[in-house]
């Protein structure tokens, strides 16, 4: 018999979406996308330990707004795998938080992929890529790319993947801003503030594919866009601040990572970087500043 692990930890990255088209919104509630992912180095730490019923527990600064429960998309994620192979999700989970909680950085989407993967190991489950790519589908539009990594394309919901190249780092820093926003809501600002306008089909930017591809910042700063942005600074005006005051620090550029409320900019080099941090940090526009670079592996077994 296979000796099973007494525990496994997994690494999950953060992210930022470079564009996020945003197309009209479908039959089932969910908008049609096209989502270019960039994984960064921010980190969640997901460790599985057998235990005699499924008990999640979570550290780090704002563990507190986590929901410690079978609610946690991680304890969905490793029900969901149990399920599948007929087995009982008794496992401990523990999550270490370095990603900002509901801040459009895919904290709760890189727990999932995180427990899942890690509880594959933990039970010797041996699930393909595919099965576990079409759990993480299952569980969320952007579990899928915390698995993967690295930088893709989202068609779909953002669950449909396209790898995409890099050829070299990018500099960025985030401004993490008090309290979450709910991503629901800002898909539906999203809708109201376009009212009866036409909405164009969601599509991804060449320019902004070569960019990654070249790995030339400067490019990649003319060609960020998110169609979120209205909506996340309709509902939460004082992000107009924090973008302004990152721009006005010499990034190349700034936006809304996702559906906010954390701001992103990209800098020209890790030098850059920390000088609008700096200026961040002192501005009184948000509560923490990151600096990380992009892009960054997927879920990573430690
Ligand atoms: O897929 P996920 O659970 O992350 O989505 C959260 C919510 O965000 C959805 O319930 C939906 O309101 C909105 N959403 C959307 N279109 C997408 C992805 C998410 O409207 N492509």
């Amino acid at each position: 018999m296979t000796r099973r692990p007494a525990s496994v930890t997994v690494r999950v990255p953060a992210k930022v979406n470079v564009q996020l088209a945003v197309g009209g919104p479908r039959p089932d509630g969910f908008h049609d996308l096209a989502n270019v992912f960039l994984a960064v180095g921010l980190y969640d730490e997901v460790t599985v330990v057998p235990a005699e019923e499924l008990r999640i527990t979570v550290a780090g600064p704002d563990a507190g707004q986590v929901p410690a429960d079978a609610s946690n998309l991680a304890a969905r994620a490793a029900v969901a795998l149990a399920a599948r192979h007929g087995l009982e999700p008794r496992v401990h989970i523990h999550i270490v938080k370095d990603i900002p909680v509901a801040g459009g950085m895919a904290g709760g989407s890189a727990d999932a992929a995180g427990a899942l993967v890690a509880c594959d190991a933990l039970w010797g489950t041996g699930a393909s890529r595919e099965e576990l790519l079409a759990i993480c589908a299952e569980l969320g539009s952007d579990v899928p790319f915390s698995l993967v990594g690295g930088a893709a394309l989202g068609r779909g919901r953002g669950e449909l993947l396209e790898p995409l190249e890099t050829g070299g780092t990018f500099h960025w820093v985030f401004a993490v801003a008090d309290g979450g926003l709910s991503t629901p809501e800002v898909y539906r600002e999203c809708d109201r503030l376009r009212g009866d306008a036409a909405v164009p089909e969601p599509e991804a930017s060449p320019a902004l594919i070569e960019a990654l591809r070249t790995g030339d910042a400067v490019a990649l700063a003319a060609s960020l866009a998110n169609d979120l942005q209205p909506a996340a600074l309709s509902l939460r005006p004082s992000l107009a601040a924090t973008l302004a005051a990152g721009a006005e620090a010499g990034a190349l550029a700034a936006l809304v990572s996702g559906s906010g409320p954390t701001t992103a900019f990209l800098a020209k080099d890790a030098e850059s970087a920390h000088a609008v941090a700096g200026v961040l940090a002192a501005s009184g526009t948000c509560r923490t500043v990151r600096v990380t670079t992009g892009p960054a592996q997927g879920a990573t077994l430690v």
